[in-house]
């Protein structure tokens, strides 16, 4: 089997170095750490004076960012920068910092490939697992116990509004008849029964998404960080954002365009940023990235 590390690729990381504009002795927090492709390019432009915290909620991910930024912490000796690794939802930030004592926050919101990959994550419809889907695989109700406990109004409701899945009632109505769901497989093969197949996405797309938006609390997380983020930054700090779906995109450019009209945030990317044929190529992942970024002012 092929290392994560090298399946991992992080998504538009020249453009991510370029706006947050590493200070040697600056400090920076990467929200999202995952394999820490994006924390070892901002390790490796950090000077011996500086300090990178990285959060990550997944226990998992978390001991392979450690062993990838101890292992650059090593090579770089005393030049090395001060690497601090929180295994806790980037949500926390507000607690844990100073305000105004940030240069950089960076957050790449999604899955990575570690869990979609890991079929005992069962994040993906794709392969077989358990229903779980949680990032955070020490706590908080798995997608399993959503499917099979949750009222069929609620869970229509919950795949609609994370899902954007018109036929969200349908859907939910063929899950709780399907009870109980305890694979992926099985998930995937009741809501492709229930509605059409579609051209670009296998009909199970959406509803899997819902489940793992809701699991993860996904837009509350990126809410939370998007409101703490100008108190924490100092001036001229800058902040990264990396959305793959439209409705964590449009919480961030709603909160930055708000935040611009109230002279707090300079905005750099009058458009989200994408990634270009030859990434996408080389990273199909990077396909649906959208990247913002704003200046504090
Ligand atoms: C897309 S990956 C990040 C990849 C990373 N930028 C890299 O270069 O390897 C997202 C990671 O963020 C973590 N994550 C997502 N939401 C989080 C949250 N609210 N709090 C902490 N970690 C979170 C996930 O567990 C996952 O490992």
């Amino acid at each position: 089997m092929t290392e994560p590390q090298a399946r991992h690729v992080p998504v538009l990381f020249q453009e991510v170095m370029g706006f947050l504009n590493v200070r040697p002795d600056g400090r920076y927090v990467d929200c999202t750490l995952g394999l820490a492709g994006h924390a070892e390019g901002i390790v490796r432009r950090l000077g011996p004076r500086g300090q990178l915290i990285g959060f990550d909620r997944d226990p998992e991910a978390l001991e392979l960012a450690r062993e990838r930024l101890d292992r650059i912490t090593a090579e770089l000796g005393s030049q090395a920068p001060q690497i601090t690794l929180i295994g806790e939802a980037f949500s926390r930030i507000a607690e844990d910092f100073e305000p105004a004592s940030i240069d950089g926050l960076l957050a790449d919101f999604g899955v990575s490939s570690l869990q979609f990959d890991e079929a005992r994550r069962g994040f993906s419809f794709q392969a077989d697992g358990p229903v779980d889907m949680r990032m955070d695989t020490r706590s908080g109700p798995t997608a399993g116990q959503v499917v099979n406990e949750m009222s069929e109004r609620e869970l229509a409701n919950l795949i609609y509004e994370y899902g954007e899945e018109r036929r969200s009632r349908t859907v939910a109505r063929a899950i709780v008849r399907g009870r109980p769901v305890t694979s992926t497989s099985q998930l995937a093969r009741i809501v492709a029964s229930a509605v059409p197949p579609m051209k670009h996405i296998h009909p199970a797309t959406r509803t899997f998404q819902a489940l793992r938006m809701y699991v993860n609390r996904e837009l509350e997380e990126i809410r939370d960080l998007l409101e703490a983020a100008p108190r924490l930054l100092k001036p001229s700090g800058r902040l990264v954002v990396i959305s793959f779906h439209s409705l964590e995109d449009r919480i961030a450019k709603d909160s930055l365009r708000d935040g611009a009209r109230q002279g707090i945030w300079n905005v750099l990317t009058k458009k989200p940023l994408t990634a270009d044929e030859e990434e996408i190529e080389r990273n199909p992942r990077s396909r649906s990235a959208r990247l913002r970024a704003a200046e504090k002012t």
